[in-house]
């Protein structure tokens, strides 16, 4: 495992060719900034053209379904992902889980595809609001761990963890560094049960309103590998300020 800090950016639905030029300048800059492994997740619909116009940073996909072809209009496989210049995908976002009802086993699948067709995965866990007022945070992450996650051999060192709560994803609340450690240090607990000694040096990425601002100290924790971004990666001028606070 890299103990570079990962940033990776999630463009969600966001981006047309125009924003392409964000693309290349974060990837300008990224070779200046080598202490940081840096990624771009952009729509399906860039992903060529950003692995062209990319050259440094690592580009991938925000979901795939988890057969390998067949009838299923407007889904895109994770060979597909791959051959379009996917390394990695991201499975399991609370996105995918609230709005397309994907449950764990679902997005044990995908992940399972995805390292089938030979990228990485980063797998997504996080609690709702309700859930954590109701002191219910690290049961819902324990149990998302145990349901999404591959396991087997070989498999712990394909696996990225992003920690996103809910409540914190473009609402500009974020949980105060020490709860993000805390819950990353739960994190680590949990798949170390899954994945024995190999669970020790999968990478947990915090996610949920991250900025240029508080990206240093979000990241301070041991155990926050780096950090899913959504809104602020949109612009190569926020994202880069993520990537020079965790450099
Ligand atoms: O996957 C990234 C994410 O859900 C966080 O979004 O906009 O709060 O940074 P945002």
């Amino acid at each position: 495992m890299s103990t570079r800090p990962y940033i990776v950016g999630n463009w969600k639905m966001h981006g047309t060719r125009a924003m392409l030029s964000e693309a290349r300048a974060i990837d300008r800059a990224a070779e200046r900034l080598l202490k940081v492994e840096v990624a771009l997740a952009p729509p399906f619909t860039l992903i060529h053209a950003t692995r062209k116009e990319a050259e440094l940073i690592g580009v991938g996909a925000q979901d795939v379904h988890p057969a390998d072809g067949g009838a299923h209009t407007g889904d895109i496989s994770a060979a597909m992902a791959k051959d379009a210049g996917a390394g990695f995908t991201i499975v399991g976002h609370s996105e995918r889980r609230t709005n397309h009802g994907e449950t764990d086993a679902l997005v044990k699948r995908k992940a399972q595809a995805v390292l089938d067709a030979g990228m990485t995965a980063i797998v997504c866990v996080g609690e709702t609001q309700s859930e954590r007022d109701a002191g219910q945070a690290e049961d819902v992450v324990r149990a998302q761990l145990h349901g999404s996650l591959p396991t087997g051999e070989g498999v712990a060192e394909k696996l990225t963890i992003a920690y996103e709560p809910v409540w914190a994803i473009g609402s500009g609340k974020t949980p105060t560094p020490d709860d993000v450690g805390a819950m990353h240090g739960f994190i680590r607990e949990q798949l170390v049960a899954i994945h024995g000694e190999t669970g020790s040096s999968v990478r947990i990425l915090y996610g949920g309103s991250v900025n240029p601002e508080n990206a240093a100290e979000l990241l301070s924790s041991e155990e926050v590998g780096g950090a899913l971004v959504g809104g602020a990666s949109l612009t190569a001028e926020s994202f880069l300020g993520i990537i020079v606070a965790a450099a």
